[in-house]
């Protein structure tokens, strides 16, 4: 391709995958395969690696993140981002109604969900995104433009008409409950500290430091107040309505209301509904809908005075704390938790709840036989918020937290920078040997069946399982002989052994427990290294050098290997056979290396993605549209007649799938190549009447 077919096809590719984009992650109806986006993706890419000048900063490639550091620019709001005034009951409400009609008379209100998440305000010029700021102290905010980037649903380029050439449009950006329950139960693998709950992990994913990490983390966007002039309404509610159009991710769940009662009616209806929802939410946002009233009404240095939010209750109990115990996790660290009587919070009955740590237990002056107070915010458990000190007896006293480990009694450690207390006798203490043994095994890991927490500390207490090597030399006869175990689940135990030999080299990594190693750090390290052995060998520096990898989890991998028990047990999992390099993708053969193929239509023996997978496995790249990179089309029932037409236009060889399946097979007669299988002419055979 000339220079300038290229970046022609580059602006081509934008609003196509920008399109596909939306589609998918929007309007949830994908058109395409997610392979095939990818291939239209990484087509951009490699053409934006070519022509990084011609590079559009709002190509949609940019959601993806970069791995640059921001290092925020803090930059001056162009209208300050206020605050929101607060009630908490229906008579207060009602009282800020009152006052609005008062001085206007009956207006028309809107009613909106109060998204807890945090808030960005954006600025687009001539329809696009370009620069994205957080609230900071409502003056000045942090410009994360390249991390707001990422957000599928923020639209870079806008749709439609009619919107003015510069404005700014806020919202909240949120993290939705399935990204934050994947984020903790990918940090929970990595022994790092759970984050506390969606607002606070939302906020601050927003402030990583790569917009890669960011675009991993699966934020969300929801706009809901434009600022600006030529707005094409002159209603909040009808300038939403417009965003909307233009690709804005604007809620469904907004009412315009005319009265108190229907004002009442929609909070009474989603203070239960919230509860379904996918995202936390802490209230409902009521404003003045027409511009004209809200300039009359104006602002206080704080907050507009024609909007209000109403908060819904937060859902706390008052009970009684019994006592604290304390949990030893795999990693050692010490977690206290609340022993309390029940209570009933929120449909559920709570009779425990977390306290964070020593630190909070000080900061709230628990102590044993108080009234506390019980909340379930987007939180995983229940956590303690309160004392009531009114109730507290006359005899209490501080609490005084653990010094010594209480499952094996050596003395606790802290780490700099960590609140948490650790217990340091990794080789000894039995929660942690069971947590990192019942990691080792877990579906992620090395997808152990039939070896349960319970059957581990069976098999602890049996002496036969002291770490997770002892797994390779376990021994069927001794196992089936176990109490509550029996011969087939002793069977059931050694083929998952049998198999969990086969796990590649990245999971085993991860299943090796080594602090702050998670799931995709365990992949960037297997990729960059290819060996366990690497890994062992490398200084802290070099580690550091692999993705992902900063100089925490690079010190956390130098002092596993450092350490002899560790050591050892790597030597045992090495005899027993298990993978310890990264396997390399080995071609099926070469009779498709350098070409570009687009696998298109229905085929009779295969689906789409096995045919895919088969130009892949014989050296060729997919691509997902006819252009002019593309070498040939394999071609199968209901062909799209554009992709046939373009495809004709630039004179594309169209195969069908059997001189496909001809051209990569090995025999020698016909091509090994898919060179001399073109000059050869196989494609001659004829298809569906006429393809050629
Ligand atoms: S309107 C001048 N609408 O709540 C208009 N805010 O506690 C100000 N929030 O700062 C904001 N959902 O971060 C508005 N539907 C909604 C909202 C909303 C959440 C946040 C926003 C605001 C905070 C105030």
């Amino acid at each position: 391709m000339s220079e300038r077919t290229e970046i022609q096809r580059m602006r081509e590719l934008e609003d196509i995958v920008e399109y596909h984009s939306r589609k998918y992650y929007v309007d949830n109806a994908p058109e395409i395969s997610d392979f095939e986006f990818d291939a239209l993706l990484r087509e951009l890419q490699e053409l934006e690696a070519k022509h990084p000048d011609e590079a559009s900063p709002n190509s949609p490639t940019k959601r993806v993140g970069s791995d640059i550091t921001n290092s925020f620019k803090s930059v001056e709001h162009r209208y300050p981002m206020l605050s929101l005034a607060n009630t908490y009951s229906s008579e207060e409400l009602g009282e800020w109604i009152d006052r609005i009609t008062k001085e206007i008379g009956e207006v028309e209100f809107v009613a909106e969900l109060k998204f807890d998440g945090t808030a960005i305000s954006l600025t687009y010029e001539d329809g696009a995104l370009s620069r994205a700021v957080t609230r900071g102290d409502g003056r000045r905010g942090d410009d994360v433009t390249d991390n707001v980037r990422t957000i599928a649903t923020i639209p870079l380029r806008l749709t439609g008409e009619g919107y003015p050439s510069l404005f700014e449009i806020r919202g909240e950006i949120y993290m939705p409950y399935a990204s934050f329950d994947r984020l903790n139960t990918e940090r929970e693998a990595a022994g790092e500290p759970l984050l506390a709950n969606p607002r606070n992990a939302a906020a601050g994913t927003l402030k990583q430091q790569s917009s890669q990490v960011v675009a991993r983390r699966g934020l969300d966007c929801t706009l809901y107040h434009i600022a600006g002039d030529n707005l094409p309404a002159s209603t909040h509610y009808g300038n939403l309505m417009e965003a909307r159009k233009w690709g804005f991710p604007v809620s469904n769940h907004i009412k315009v209301c005319r009265s108190r009662k229907e004002i009442e009616a929609f909070i009474a209806y989603w203070d239960t509904e919230r509860k379904s929802l996918p995202y936390a939410t802490d209230g409902i946002v009521i404003k003045v809908n027409d511009y004209a009233y809200q300039r009359t009404l104006g602002t206080t240095a704080k907050a507009p005075r024609w909007a209000v939010a109403y908060k819904f209750q937060a859902e706390r109990a008052l009970t009684r704390l019994r006592s604290v115990d304390f949990q030893v996790g795999r990693t050692g660290a010490i977690t206290p938790v609340a022993n309390l009587d029940p209570v009933q919070l929120a449909g559920t009955i709570v009779k425990r709840a977390s306290i964070h740590n020593a630190q909070q237990i000080a900061a709230l002056d628990i102590r044993l036989g108080d009234m506390v107070y019980v909340e379930k915010g987007g939180e995983i458990i229940p956590k303690i918020t309160e004392v009531e000190l009114s109730e507290r007896p006359a005899d209490s006293e501080p609490f005084e937290y653990i010094t010594h480990c209480p499952e094996c009694g050596s003395e606790l450690v802290r780490y700099e920078g960590e609140a948490k207390h650790y217990c340091p006798n990794a080789t000894e203490c039995k929660p942690q040997i069971i947590g990192r043994i019942s990691h080792f095994v877990s579906r992620k890991a090395m997808d152990i069946e039939g070896l349960g927490g319970e059957t581990i500390e069976l098999l602890w207490e049996n002496g036969m399982l002291r770490d997770i090597a002892d797994i390779y030399s376990l021994d069927p006869i001794q196992l089936a002989a176990l109490p509550r175990l029996g011969e087939k689940s002793a069977a059931n135990i050694m083929e998952g052994i049998r198999r969990s030999k086969d796990v590649a080299f990245e999971r085993l990594l991860f299943a090796l427990g080594i602090r702050f190693v998670g799931e995709t750090t365990a992949k960037y390290l297997a990729g960059h290294f290819l060996s366990l052995d690497a890994i062992a060998r490398a200084t802290t520096e070099e580690l550091a050098e692999a993705e992902e990898v900063g100089a925490k989890i690079a010190v956390a991998i130098t002092e596993y290997f450092r350490d002899e028990h560790n050591r050892n047990i790597v030597e045992r999992l090495r005899d027993a056979g298990l993978h310890f390099e990264a396997a390399e993708r080995v071609l099926t053969s070469e009779a498709l290396m350098g070409k570009s193929v687009v696998i298109s239509g229905k085929f009779s023996g295969r689906s789409r993605d096995d045919m895919k997978a088969l130009v892949e496995a014989h050296g060729g790249k997919c691509l997902a549209a006819v252009s002019a990179n593309v070498d040939f089309i394999v071609a199968g029932e209901n062909m799209g007649p554009a992709k046939l037409q373009k495809a004709e236009k630039l004179g594309i060889t169209i195969l069908n799938e059997e001189a496909f399946m001809a051209l990569i097979s090995h025999d020698e007669a016909r091509a090994t190549t898919a060179e001399s299988a073109v000059k050869q002419d196989i494609v001659d055979t004829p298809i569906q009447g006429r393809l050629f």
